[in-house]
């Protein structure tokens, strides 16, 4: 099936929730461990779109397998920072689709945001891997900052500034 990127829709909202929950249920890359509850997801799209904060889909034929979203901060001062948070179902991961998502959305964070950051898990070597490359760097590391499933993980911070 045809790889689709867009910018998401406010009825993408009942496939991006299940793409969402479905992640977030691996417990190993997102803070998340299931998705919030559908009208959660409606807001949140309902938003993004409204605000102009850029959130994009990847959908294999109908069928979405992926997201990327930059939110603005909330707080005074850092109005040009915008947060980063993507994922891919595990059957649509390590084929390039990952970078396609990053740059769409990237470009279209170029101009709002002069500085786009996020949190990774230090074990999560692909999504770091995939950050550096698209120009991401490490700013610092929160040691054992998340416990979950019995056992300490480092989170990792990173930036991106465009010039
Ligand atoms: C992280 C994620 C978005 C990357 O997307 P992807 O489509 O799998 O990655 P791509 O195929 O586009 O690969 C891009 C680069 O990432 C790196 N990469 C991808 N998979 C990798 C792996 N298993 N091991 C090491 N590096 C990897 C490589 O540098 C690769 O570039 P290359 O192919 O030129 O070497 C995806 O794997 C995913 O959704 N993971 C689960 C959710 C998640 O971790 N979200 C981010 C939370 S911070």
């Amino acid at each position: 099936m045809p790889i689709t990127i867009r910018p998401i829709a406010l009825n993408d909202a009942e496939a991006f929730h299940a793409a969402l929950d479905s992640v977030a249920r691996e417990r190993r890359f997102l803070r998340l461990t299931e998705a919030p509850a559908i009208e959660r997801t409606y807001d949140f799209i309902a938003s993004n779109i409204a605000t102009g904060n850029p959130q994009f889909v990847a959908l294999d034929g109908n069928m979405l397998v992926g997201w990327c979203d930059i939110c603005q901060s909330g707080e005074a001062g850092s109005e040009h920072c915008g947060s980063l948070g993507m994922g891919l179902l595990a059957s649509h991961r390590g084929r390039g689709l990952g970078a396609n998502l990053l740059a769409a959305t990237l470009d279209a964070a170029r101009g709002r945001f002069h500085r786009v950051e996020l949190d990774v898990y230090a074990s999560n070597i692909a999504a770091i891997a995939l950050y550096e490359k698209a120009g991401f760097v490490h700013e610092g590391r929160r040691r054992a900052a998340l416990h979950r499933d019995g056992r300490h993980e480092d989170i990792v911070m990173m930036g991106l500034l465009f010039s």
